[in-house]
């Protein structure tokens, strides 16, 4: 234990532990390790951005995807899916919601749909920012080409969440097919640096199969990798996939990784995200408590939220925009944090 405070220290100090450190540091996970690196973290967070949470709109753009995961509920392989896709008038009408709601950041996020095509969002990307110039476009469309990840870049996104899901190539491939690949994943990563984009990593906790080890692997990914923004939330098993009678993610272990990322780079964007407060009613405050800064209130029209089933019993599903919005500016001040007008980019330190 007192061998862990000094991990904690020293990460706090160094911002950086060996693999087998970050090993260490999740097998001894106790409450009064928890309570050191939050303490911390909360201070790190604090110093850099205040008491303020960066909210960002998240557009659910499509629900069809060509891919396979095995946990995820939008596999194509799952017949029981609802499909449906947006249509770029439908999406500009929620970035126009969203920016009267005070949202000024878009994340248009959805499956591999192949009729997202480039001549479908390059016009779409420009109008967005032609007609909100003051705001960010993040999207979240999984795998493309370099190609496409360059010509969507220059019509106007700025950033791109592109989780790695796990940094183990053995591990990926227990949750995935063989047609997907790790080192694909990995090259899409470090293709968006390369052009320029602020980079969002992120990876699942309690996937099956996924142990401190691999953890660990993801912790020292980061850390090297050095995105902009990481997603973490905690895997909640979807009725209609293989990963159905698997057991899920916590929020406590989520929260603890949450403050060790944190500590490992000081500006990091952390998301308390959606799956954290399906687990918990007050699972995005425990979050934001432990290190997080950010908040993606859904903003997606209700009469498809339903169905951008990824895991079961995903809250929001019947709220309006401005309901999401207010829901979660009382429930951040109720624990002295205010979500703020901002594009929300990281700080420079
Ligand atoms: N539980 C939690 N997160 C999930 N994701 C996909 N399926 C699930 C699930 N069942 C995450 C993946 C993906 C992101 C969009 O959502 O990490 O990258
Ligand atoms: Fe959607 Fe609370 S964030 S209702």
């Amino acid at each position: 234990m007192s061998d862990c405070i000094q991990l904690v220290q020293k990460l706090a100090e160094e911002h950086r532990l060996t693999l087998a450190e970050y090993e260490t540091l999740l097998r001894e996970r106790s409450d009064a390790l928890a309570a050191a690196l939050r303490e911390q973290a909360v201070r790190v967070r604090q110093a850099i951005y205040g008491n303020a949470v960066f909210t960002r709109g998240l557009i659910e753009i499509s629900s069809y995807c060509k891919n396979n995961c095995f946990y995820c509920g939008i596999r194509a392989g799952n017949p029981k899916a609802e499909r449906y896709r947006l249509t770029p008038e439908e999406i500009l009408e929620c970035c126009r919601e969203g920016w009267t709601l005070g949202f000024r950041t878009f994340v248009l996020q959805g499956g591999e749909d192949p009729f997202f095509t480039d001549e479908v969002l390059c016009p779409l990307l420009r109008q967005i920012k032609q007609e909100f110039p003051d705001c960010a476009i993040t999207l979240s469309l999984g795998e493309r080409s370099r190609n496409s990840y360059q010509a969507l870049f220059d019509a106007g996104a700025d950033r791109y969440l592109l989780r790695h899901e796990t940094a183990d190539k053995e591990h990926y491939a227990q949750l995935h097919p063989a047609s997907l690949s790790w080192e694909h994943r990995m090259a899409c990563l470090t293709t968006l640096k390369e052009i320029g984009y602020q980079v969002g990593c992120g990876f699942m906790v309690g996937s099956p199969g996924q142990t401190e080890r691999e953890l660990a692997k993801d912790l020292k990914f980061v850390e090297t990798f050095r995105p902009a923004m990481c997603g973490i939330g905690p895997f909640i098993p979807h009725r209609d996939t293989p990963f159905a009678e698997q057991s899920g993610g916590s929020v406590e272990l989520t929260c603890y990784l949450l403050s060790i990322l944190r500590l490992m780079q000081p500006n990091l964007l952390l998301p308390a995200t959606t799956a954290l407060g399906t687990l918990d009613p007050i699972g995005r405050e425990k979050g934001v408590l432990a290190g997080a800064n950010v908040v993606m209130p859904n903003l997606s029209p209700v009469s498809v939220r339903k169905k951008y089933a990824l895991y079961d019993n995903k809250i929001c599903t019947g709220e309006e925009s401005a309901q999401c919005r207010g829901c979660l500016e009382r429930r951040m001040q109720t624990i002295g944090y205010s979500l703020v007008t901002d594009r929300g980019d990281p700080k420079q330190i």
